[in-house]
């Protein structure tokens, strides 16, 4: 079944594998959202299935939460967990100091809120997603619909005054229609092309009214899961200054693989 997968999704599946064995019995694990996550997903839904592993589940979109039933994972809701042990998530880029752009599936919002309200939030990822800087990758910002086009008319007037090289917003659709958030928002893609200063620009984009929340994790992130195509992981812990190395073997008879969806 493997041999069907492309490099990129093996490197997706090895570093969602190897963060899924950081999850010990009785955890409340923040679930990621996206193509990367699934995997994890489905990983966590295994080993409770066939190792009886005790875990509940935070989901960071209906998405997530639907994947997660299904694979029979104990979903509870934030509120009822209060606090995580530990979020485990893809990312659409990551820097040198594991600050983040995330939203790239549109679930910014739940995922900070969750990975905010977590003792350690793990980011897995295939190694396309690392860069020295970021920025090429479109920043969503969550954006409430009423005057969304004000908001993004001054999202633009803002980003004059920032050490960006690009400042057009566009509003993210689905087929003919905006695209809406599990909170019922629009997202605006900034096409920054390079942030100079991620923080500051973090933090002016979430004084702008109307705008919920933006995609750019900084100091959230603690580890990062390099997933490579042949097996290789690596695992990076920006608080321990550690870097670890792994390889995992793909497991040919192993079912995850029949239920790809995302
Ligand atoms: C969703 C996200 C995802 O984590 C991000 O888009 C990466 O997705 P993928 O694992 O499919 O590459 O932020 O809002």
């Amino acid at each position: 079944m493997t041999g069907e997968l492309s490099p990129i999704d093996k490197a997706k599946f090895v570093a969602a594998k190897r963060a899924a064995d950081m999850v010990e019995d009785g955890m409340r694990v923040g679930l990621g959202t996206g193509s990367t996550a699934a995997w994890l997903v489905r990983c966590l839904g295994d080993m409770v299935r066939k190792e009886g592993l005790k875990m509940r589940g935070v989901p960071t979109s209906t998405r997530t939460a639907q994947l997660a039933r299904e694979v029979g994972i104990e979903i509870i809701t934030l509120d009822e967990a209060r606090w995580l042990d530990i979020t485990i998530d893809g990312a659409d880029e990551f820097d040198g100091d594991l600050n983040l752009i995330k939203g790239g599936g549109g679930a910014l919002l739940q995922e900070k809120i969750v990975a905010t309200a977590s003792d350690q939030m793990v980011v897995i990822a295939d190694v396309g997603k690392e860069v020295s800087r970021l920025g090429a990758f479109p920043l969503p910002v969550e954006v409430i619909p009423f005057g969304w086009q004000t908001t993004q008319a001054l999202i633009e007037e803002t980003l004059i005054s920032m050490d960006v090289l690009g400042r057009t917003a566009t509003l993210r659709m689905n087929g003919d229609t905006p695209f809406i958030t599990d909170e019922g928002n629009h997202i605006l893609d900034l096409h920054l092309q390079r942030i100079g200063n991620a923080r500051q620009v973090a933090l002016v984009l979430n004084q702008i009214p109307g705008v919920v929340e933006n995609g750019l994790f900084i100091d959230i992130c603690d580890t990062v899961v390099l997933g490579h195509g042949d097996g290789r992981v690596e695992i990076r812990d920006i608080n321990q200054g550690t870097v670890e190395h792994d390889r995992l073997d793909f497991v040919e008879s192993d079912n995850l693989f029949t239920d790809l969806a995302d």
